[in-house]
């Protein structure tokens, strides 16, 4: 049975560009793995705190004890049951949510998703053998045919780096200008297209 993990972070949880791309989505995956599961995590309902201090000390220990680490623990188990991770996210101010920032920050640990190879000063990804989506909405439109504020390679970025390798990327520009409506239907056909190639 494969399991996709599904994140959303869009505040808005009626409208949302960012959220309906991601139903489509998560609509074409589940047809194409009738007998599957999606786990949701919806980064608007959870209370996601903040990276503290005494959570990211205990990152680097091998205590058993709880250590306040145990959403970091049950975010790393859900990323690791899953086959693939569907990331969405709208842009504030030039980045994710910081809700979504608050989450990488408490799945990117050592030992867990990455390790640490001290004489050749090299990291490795953990979380082999997974595929990724990444939809990103935005009210800007491209600068030169690039994102204005590189969201999509921030996100392509951590999953790389903790070794999900195989990230399909989807933009949504210009949510708040004219024309809206038509550049979200064209996201959503890259979508089905990405599913009809494989
Ligand atoms: C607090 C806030 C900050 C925003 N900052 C940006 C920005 O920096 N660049 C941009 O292109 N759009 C920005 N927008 C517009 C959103 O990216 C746009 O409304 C997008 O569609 C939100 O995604 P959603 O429809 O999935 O909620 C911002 C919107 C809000 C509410």
């Amino acid at each position: 049975m494969k399991t996709l993990l599904r994140i959303d972070s869009s505040f808005n949880v009626e409208d949302s560009f960012s959220r309906n791309a991601a139903d489509h989505y998560e609509t074409l995956w589940r047809e194409l793995h009738p007998a599957s599961k999606v786990v949701y995590r919806d980064l608007e309902k959870f209370e996601m705190p903040h990276l503290t201090q005494s959570v990211f000390s205990a990152f680097n220990t091998t205590e058993v004890s709880d250590n306040g680490l145990h959403i970091s623990n049950m975010l790393i188990d859900e990323l690791e049951s899953a086959d693939t991770v569907l990331i969405s996210s709208p842009v504030y101010n030039y980045a994710t949510p910081s809700t979504l920032k608050a989450y990488i920050d408490h799945v990117v640990r050592i030992n867990r998703t990455f390790g640490y190879d001290p004489e050749n000063y090299t990291r490795k990804g953990l979380l082999s053998g997974k595929k990724a989506a990444v939809i990103v909405s935005r009210g800007g439109m491209p600068i030169n045919g690039e994102s204005p504020d590189g969201v999509e390679r921030y996100l392509q970025g951590i999953l790389n780096f903790i070794g999900i390798v195989e990230v399909d990327t989807f933009s949504i520009y210009g949510t708040t200008h004219e024309g809206s409506a038509n550049r979200f239907r064209s996201t959503k056909e890259q979508i089905t297209q990405c599913f009809n190639q494989n």
